[in-house]
């Protein structure tokens, strides 16, 4: 288990279309392993692939804010199958936008079909802040960031003040 660093935006890695992954392999379950270790450092409740420059359809979460790691989850290849009309709003982050906020609207519960670090096909569903997180996962498996469900002005000011803490911080390259 290995913490990796965390691409904070603006970066291409986090617009990228992420590959699904073949096999479920030691090489996916060391990434799963060092995505959840890089996970529970920052901390954070959920961490995408991307975050840590791999293109690829994974992300782990564990919205139980525990020290320990007995709510894990990994998954990969994940697709939403069904959404509920009733719509939840959450003030959102990001560990690749540290310190920046805001209120998005999703649905309030969602299932997903993914494969486990086993390989095994599950079919789930979440609701609360779990199923705000499953989807905010997701999307960045797209390309899509969290800035992207609000107004273009407020996503601009999220970008500029980024761009000035990357270069504060030395995180520029
Ligand atoms: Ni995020």
């Amino acid at each position: 288990m290995t913490v990796q660093k965390i691409l904070w935006h603006p970066d291409p890695h986090l617009k990228k279309k992420c590959k699904l992954i073949g096999s479920v392999d030691d090489a996916t379950r060391t990434l799963a392993d060092d995505l959840l270790a890089t996970m529970y450092d920052a901390p954070g409740v959920g961490l995408a692939a991307p975050q840590i420059g791999a293109i690829q359809r994974m992300f782990v979460m564990d919205c139980t804010a525990k020290e320990d790691d007995a709510h894990a989850m990994v998954l990969i290849n994940p697709e939403i199958v069904w959404t509920s009309d009733d719509t939840n709003v959450y003030n959102e982050g990001c560990l690749s936008l540290p310190e920046q906020y805001a209120d998005v609207e999703r649905p309030a519960e969602v299932r997903v079909q993914y494969l486990d670090r086993d390989g095994r096909e599950i079919e789930e569903q979440f609701d609360g802040l779990w199923a705000t997180c499953a989807q905010h996962e997701i999307d960045h498996l797209n390309g899509k960031l969290f800035i992207d469900h609000i107004s273009g002005l407020k996503r601009t000011m999220f970008t500029r003040k980024m761009m000035k803490m990357k270069k504060e911080r030395n995180r520029d390259e």
